[in-house]
Formats: C-alpha cells, sequence, structure tokens
C-alpha cells in the first residue's frame, strides 16, 4: 500500500487518493452491489451519532414538486420527501437500488427507481424542480461531472440540496482524515472523505445560497440554486 504524506497545518491542498488507486465505474458498482444489505449499518455511526438522519430530516422536506434524488443508495432520504411530490431515485448499483424499491414500498411511496450514472443523467435538460444527493460527491469518479449534470436537470429556480461529507475544520481531524485517506477509500468503497464539497459545488457553477456544516465539521447540508 502507498503511503501518502499529511502535511498539516499547511496551505496547499490535501493529499488525495493518487489516479493509479482509483476504481473504475464497475469496480464501484460492484463494491456498492456487495455492500447494498449491509450499508445502512455501515453507516449507522454517521447517520446517529455525527447527525446524518437528523440532518436528512430537516434539509429533505424542502424538496418539491418533480423530485431527482441522484445515486439514491438504499433510499434513506425517501421518508422525508412530501407525500404531494413526484420523486424519481437513480443509483448505479441495482442492489442497492432494490433495497430502495422495497423501502419506499413498505413506506407506501410510488418512488420510480432507475439505473443510471450521476455523470450522464438520461433526462432533458431542466425537467425536475428539486434534485437532491446526498454522501454521494466523495464517490462520484468526478464529483464536478456529477454536479454540473444534476445543475442541468435542474430547472431554472429549482433547488438542489445536497448533505455531503469531506474535510473537517477541525485541525486534528482534518489530519487524521489526510493520513488515513488512501486506507479509507479501499475500505470504504472508492470514498474520498477529504474532499472539499463546496469547492467542488462552486467549480459545478452551482449557486450555493446556504450552507452548515456540523458532525465534528466534516458533513456539510448545501442548498443551491442554478
Ligand atoms: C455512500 S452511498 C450514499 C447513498 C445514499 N445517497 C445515502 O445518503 O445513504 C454512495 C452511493 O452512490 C452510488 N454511486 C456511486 N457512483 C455513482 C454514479 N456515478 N452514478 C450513480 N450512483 C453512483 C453508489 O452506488 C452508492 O449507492
Amino acid at each position: 500500500m502507498k503511503t501518502l504524506t499529511a502535511k498539516p497545518g499547511r496551505s496547499c491542498k490535501p493529499p488525495y487518493v493518487p489516479a493509479s488507486e482509483r476504481l473504475t465505474l464497475g469496480q464501484l458498482q460492484d463494491a456498492y452491489d456487495e455492500l447494498a444489505h449491509g450499508y445502512e449499518k455501515r453507516i449507522w455511526f454517521d447517520q446517529v451519532v455525527l447527525g446524518v438522519a437528523r440532518q436528512r430530516r430537516r434539509l429533505m422536506p424542502r424538496a418539491h414538486g418533480k423530485i431527482l434524488d441522484v445515486a439514491c443508495g438504499t433510499g434513506l432520504n425517501f421518508p422525508f420527501f412530501p407525500a404531494a411530490s413526484e420523486v424519481t431515485a437513480i443509483d448505479v448499483s441495482q442492489h442497492m437500488l432494490d433495497v430502495a424499491r422495497q423501502k419506499a414500498e413498505s413506506l407506501g411511496l410510488g418512488i420510480q427507481t432507475q439505473v443510471m450514472d450521476a455523470e450522464n443523467l438520461e433526462f432533458a435538460d431542466g425537467v425536475f424542480d428539486t434534485v437532491t444527493s446526498s454522501l454521494s460527491t466523495c464517490t462520484f469518479l468526478d464529483p464536478v461531472q456529477a454536479l454540473s449534470e444534476m445543475k442541468r436537470v435542474t430547472r431554472p429556480g429549482g433547488l438542489i440540496l445536497l448533505l455531503e461529507h469531506g474535510h473537517s475544520n477541525l485541525g486534528w481531524l482534518a489530519n487524521l482524515q489526510d493520513r488515513n485517506v488512501l486506507q479509507h477509500y479501499q475500505q470504504n468503497a472508492g470514498c474520498r472523505w477529504n474532499q472539499d464539497p463546496l469547492q467542488l459545488v462552486e467549480e459545478a457553477g452551482l449557486d450555493i445560497m446556504e450552507s452548515r456544516r456540523f458532525g465534528l465539521g466534516m458533513f456539510y447540508a448545501i442548498v443551491a440554486g442554478k
């Protein structure tokens, strides 16, 4: 395993996963297919202790109208979408979608699910009132491309709601993330946990309207427009 050198306290970019170590889309798909049934147990600490579940409950009810949930995973956002909305959910992993479909059925929600690559959304421009995505930019091969696609399919005046994680603003934790970036990536299905989600959102040309950090400064709730 390669060792990446963290540079604590320096004003340069933190160490990222080198291109040679990155998973392909097919490998990511396989990794999430395998993880699907244990996924919710695996993210229990983030959900319960670091407050992700609470923030889903707070952010996702702001979605309205025609909603697209990108990289929906097992459908953890589904319970919080308003009852009157029309939801489409996509993910690259069929097995994650199978769990999501079961969740939608058990909640009595008529949610359309489809296997699709977030970086090449098969929807026309501006067809959704709200696009949501959670814990996903850390996993996308090209997060700026995926965010640009979310922007493209959102109608003018629509909302993009993101719940993401990245580099903490606590020095000790940011250093720990940097030191373990490759190990974390390899053990967590291609999760790059020391990115800066706000920077990615800006690079994709979205207009950040609100953002707040929580969960030891590692998580971000972002409301953006196009
Ligand atoms: C960490 S999980 C997050 C799942 C869910 N959104 C949540 O909040 O629990 C990341 C998800 O992104 C999906 N994913 C990764 N790359 C993708 C891509 N290019 N297109 C669509 N889904 C993708 C994975 O299959 C996985 O379900």
